[in-house]
């Protein structure tokens, strides 16, 4: 997740790009930029790696520029590291092309061949240059070679409209993306696929921008963009178009948000709001990584040889937290597959990691890749002559560099210090990773892949469905809120997910909760059963449904108040006093499914509290000490 803005009017250009990005901060920060039209026909382009405040030194000197086009970029790394060079925003050969983008381009490493063929020479790593030399093609083409030759202002925003169309038409994958060109130096022109995108109309000037925190300051007044819309920007004018050339409506709407409000997409808290995200994040997760259609698993950027895959002797999953959950689920569905899996707490890895070699593959799961109990872990598993695959959602982060192979999931920056989307993006990548190592290793036929591939891909619309029982899972939670102690049982699939219910609860709501082994019950832990005690159990269709059946039961019957989360084909079995329905999946994929009512279940306990939600005492989003 990046942030991109653009603005142009009567106001001082770098101001209003400066004010916008140090509000998108929150989406991305390791690198900035901003390009801006001069009056001369040239462009003013600035990129730092760090933060926006470095940005703002760079350009504090410069003189003032009013009534040109800027647009400006806070990136939050996907491909290549961060740095300068992967800075936005990119410039074509030329030079007088530039834009900014959010999202991943799925197609192009084949664009960027064939650009690279006809002569284009790339300067960074990203999959966004590969945009701005593709406007640069199109529009050598419609101006007959060089698009240098002179022409009246009107011809050459034509040609740029018609370029930048043709070029948004070619990319698969997501994208807002913003391109000015410095001949025609009062325009932007922006377009969205998947990625958010907002057209605000102020009084002194037009802006675009990821969202509308971005642009605030200035007007209330913006236009949401769809999948498929070009915006097309000047200081009195805003129309749109879809990809084709056709012009569209799209409806002004007056947003009542504050700043703060913004950021949150509208949401309190920023945890509310990327367990909301969650179903574009698991998209994101799976795009170009999965093949239903031939039944095959693509990870392009993994590389793990197959020989390797093929001899391995076991996998060690290590990680903290909610990562380690995430780890508890891996090993359970790697083990289907008939891999020997084993998973351990990084803190607790030591012992574990003597007896490692190099046919073991350590699978160390991070969201930020820098807590260092894990990268301690990987560290003793190196020495021991493991290979290690980081799964992390940040690009460059230290556990990458001390990794063999990385999978980023891909999720966005997570800034509620519970982790939600993050634990989806880490599942979403262990099924890729898994099906593909099942794949080579001949446990999953092409058929089975196919069918696998293809239930996956349905998630996001599952999740969504999840997502709008809100105003249910709320009322259940409400009645919940003054219990003092909690217990989450289920089996297989789902006891990590009994674990990650109640850690979720422990972390913002301060309230005792714990997480067992639905099998375990009857080994200890039935005996603090109290009358009123609330139980949640997860009772998924399985083999093992008659089971927790039966465990719900001998809770009921010593009193417990039973919460079940169902699905649409175990409702009828399960019995207890309350009901979360979700969609059937299979059993193997349902955890990507029973986490999200408990998150939400969590947060609104933790809201009717009035916990401090997004920064729960005594932690931190990203634990740097053991
Ligand atoms: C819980 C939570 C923590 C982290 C853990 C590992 O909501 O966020 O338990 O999962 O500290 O952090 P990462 O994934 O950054 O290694």
């Amino acid at each position: 997740m990046c942030g991109i803005t653009g603005y142009v009017g009567s106001r001082q250009t770098d101001d209003v790009l400066i004010e916008g990005l140090c509000r998108l901060e929150y989406r991305g920060y390791d690198s900035c930029g901003i390009a801006l039209a001069q009056k001369n026909g040239k462009l003013y382009l600035n990129r730092v790696s760090g933060r926006v405040q470095l940005l703002k030194n760079q350009v504090k000197e410069r003189p003032p520029q009013h009534g040109m086009a800027g647009i400006g970029h806070t990136r939050w790394a996907t491909h290549g590291a961060p740095s300068e060079e992967n800075a936005h925003p990119h410039t074509d050969c030329t030079g007088e092309l530039v834009v900014v983008h959010n999202g991943i381009i799925e197609n192009y490493p084949g664009l960027k061949e064939n650009l690279i063929d006809s002569g284009h020479s790339f300067r960074s790593e990203t999959d966004t240059e590969t945009i701005v030399h593709l406007i640069e093609a199109e529009l050598k083409k419609i101006c007959g070679g060089s698009f240098r030759k002179k022409a009246p202002a009107e011809t050459l925003e034509r040609n740029f409209f018609e370029a930048f169309r043709r070029a948004v038409s070619k990319l698969e994958g997501s994208f807002a993306v913003s391109a000015i060109w410095s001949r025609c130096p009062e325009l932007i022109i922006s377009a969205r696929m998947h990625s958010p995108l907002v057209i605000g109309k102020g009084k002194d000037g037009n802006f675009s921008a990821s969202d509308v925190s971005a642009f605030l300051k200035y007007t209330k007044q913006v236009y949401f963009a769809e999948d498929g819309d070009i915006a097309v920007i000047k200081k009195d004018s805003i129309l749109f178009y879809d990809f084709k050339g056709n012009t569209l409506e799209r409806k002004l709407t007056e947003i009542e948000w504050d700043a703060a409000m913004a950021e949150k997409g509208g949401y309190d808290h920023f945890m509310l709001k990327e367990i909301h995200e969650q179903p574009a994040a698991v998209e994101n997760t799976l795009r170009g990584r999965t093949m239903p259609m031939d039944g095959d698993f693509v990870i392009r950027e993994l590389g793990i040889p197959s020989y390797f895959i093929k001899s391995l002797e076991q996998i060690q999953f290590v990680a903290c937290g909610t990562a380690n959950h995430a780890a508890l689920v891996g090993c359970r569905i790697f083990g289907s597959f008939g891999i020997p899996c084993f998973a351990e707490f990084a803190s607790e890895f030591s012992d574990r990691a003597k007896m490692l070699n190099g046919k073991t593959l350590v699978i160390a799961i991070s969201q930020s890749g820098e807590t260092l109990d894990t990268i301690i872990a990987v560290r003793e598993a190196r020495a021991a002559g493991a290979k290690i695959l980081a799964v992390t959602n940040t690009v460059g982060s230290t556990l990458t560099r001390e990794s063999d192979y990385t999978l980023y999931t891909r999720c966005g920056p997570e800034i509620g210090v519970a982790s939600t989307k993050a634990f989806l993006g880490q599942l979403a990548s262990l099924y890729i990773l898994a099906g593909h190592f099942a794949v080579i290793r001949g446990t999953l036929d092409d058929s089975q892949a196919e069918e696998y591939a293809a239930e996956l891909v349905k998630l996001p619309r599952h999740i969504e469905k999840i997502l709008a029982d809100e105003k249910n899972i709320r009322k259940t939670a409400e009645t919940f809120s003054k219990s003092e102690h909690f217990l989450f049982i289920s089996r297989r699939f789902n006891y990590p997910i009994a674990l990650e219910g109640a850690l979720k609860i422990k972390e913002i709501s301060y309230v005792h909760a714990e997480g067992y082994a639905a099998g375990e019950m009857k080994h200890g832990p039935i005996a603090i059963i109290y009358p009123g005690m609330p139980v949640i159990a997860i009772a998924v269709s399985s083999e093992n449904l008659e089971l927790v059946n039966g465990n719900m039961a001998e809770s009921k019957a010593r009193g417990a108040d039973v919460l079940a989360i169902v699905d649409e084909k175990s409702a009828a079995i399960a019995k207890a006093a309350h009901y979360i329905k979700i969609p059937y999946v299979p059993e193997i994929f349902s955890p990507m499914l029973t986490v999200i009512p408990l998150q939400m279940f969590a947060y609104y306990i933790a809201l009717s509290k009035g916990c401090d939600i997004d920064k729960p005492r005594n932690l931190a989003k990203s634990v740097t000490v053991r």
